[in-house]
């Protein structure tokens, strides 16, 4: 065999699909040509021009962080300590702060502030072996605002090693100077900003908020039938704080995800298992709002629902810039497995972008790597605050 690059004496979790488990493999190696993986099993006489020695680490796929919002300027400490005062989310949210109070600082940055805002975050999941991360607009609700947000997240992955798949998240709160008119702002968003965001192609998928503080089902739905239109992916925010049957909605539109899911009922995991919608489970959010209902992991499980984990990073419900400790939230708070745990960071984190090229160490896939400081798997979800990140290879092909 010939490569450009190869990874040797290293022990494998190639999360490969058609091997059990983690797809491990105890004596292995990776090789590389031209940015892709041509070749990731048992240690294989190859001619390379470069060989790193890997003295017997562990190298899993780079981490893919398939939910965040995490461009966006200002902060949301004072609600922090409201909400520690006894104030709930959604009141702050219905007193005019909550997600209206990041979209006020959003707007009032331009696309450099944003950028130099943002870096840091983004930097901060690199850190730990990301090579891949979900962004969401959704701090813009206007058609400029939305838009700018739109080219600040393609422009941060432009600048930055990796790869960002970007989304269009337009139903995510009602502006107040829509406050009395709901249909004109979901016009506003099919006829004025979905087309220049399909023709510019700023986004891979749409997505929205389905929720008693912010879109009924059939706002959504309408949202969600305008972006098939233009050939865009759907995604949702559903179920987190009530059960108004958005991971059903979803799955009856194709939805590549459906995010959140606490108060998901058993219907909505059989129709996520049967429409192959990802179930992204988001410990952080939980975690910070101190919720009390559990999303129905067993329920997904019987059914056969592909589960992620994401940090949801964002502002208001989740500043957590690190996937490490998501996944360590999702074994304890909802005893995920170890091994749920980590296919959600990989390969069903890619599923739920709706990305073939990126998720396990596979011939063909981006050579993204992590190349981990641990004696076995578990000890990335177990650990609490540590970074065992020996080197992460991003590749640009
Ligand atoms: O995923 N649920 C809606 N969106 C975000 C919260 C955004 C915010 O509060 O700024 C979420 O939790
Ligand atoms: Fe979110």
């Amino acid at each position: 065999m010939r490569a450009d690059r190869v990874f040797t004496n290293a022990r494998l979790a190639t999360m490969a699909p058609d091997m059990p488990g983690l797809g491990v493999v105890e004596r292995g190696m990776v090789a590389e040509s031209g940015g892709r993986i041509v070749y990731a099993g048992a240690v294989v006489a190859c001619d390379a021009a470069e060989v790193k020695n890997c003295e017997g680490r562990w190298i899993t796929p780079g981490l893919i962080d398939c939910h965040t919002h995490l461009v966006y300027a200002g902060d949301r400490a004072a609600e922090f300590e409201m909400r520690l005062n006894g104030a709930s989310y959604e009141e702050i949210a219905r007193a005019g702060g909550g997600i209206m109070s990041t979209v006020n600082a959003t707007r009032a940055a331009d696309e450099s502030e944003l950028l130099a805002a943002s870096r840091p975050r983004l930097d901060a999941l690199l850190a730990e072996g990301v090579t891949t991360v979900e962004i969401k607009s959704g701090y813009g609700l206007s058609e400029g605002a939305e838009l700018l947000l739109l080219r600040a997240i393609r422009a941060l992955g432009e600048a930055a090693p990796v790869d960002v798949s970007p989304t269009f998240l337009g139903a995510h709160a009602l502006p107040p100077e829509f406050a009395a008119d709901r249909a004109g702002f979901l016009r506003m968003l099919c006829e004025d900003v979905l087309p220049r965001v399909a023709e510019a192609k700023l986004a891979d998928a749409v997505d929205g908020f389905c929720e008693g503080i912010a879109f009924t089902p059939d706002e959504i739905a309408t949202f969600f039938t305008a972006a098939k239109t233009h050939g865009l992916a759907v995604k949702l925010h559903a179920d987190q704080l009530s059960n108004l049957r958005g991971a059903a909605l979803a799955a009856r539109f194709g939805a590549v995800s459906a995010d959140h899911l606490e108060y998901t009922d058993d219907a909505g995991a059989a129709a996520m298992a049967a429409s192959g919608t990802v179930a992204v489970i988001l410990p952080g959010a939980f975690y910070t709002l101190r919720e009390k209902q559990l999303p129905p992991i067993a329920s997904f499980r019987a059914h056969g629902v592909k589960m992620a984990v994401a940090t949801d990073l964002n502002p208001g419900t989740s500043p957590l810039t690190s996937l490490l400790l998501a996944m360590n939230m999702a074994a304890t708070q909802f005893r995920m497995t170890v091994e749920e745990s980590l296919l959600g960071v990989t390969r069903n984190a890619a599923a739920a972008l709706g990305r073939a090229d990126v998720g396990t160490l596979e011939a063909g896939k981006k050579c993204h790597l992590a190349i981990w400081d641990i004696e076995r798997p578990a000890e990335l979800v177990y650990r609490i605050g540590y970074n065992p990140l020996h080197q992460r290879i991003w590749s640009a092909a």
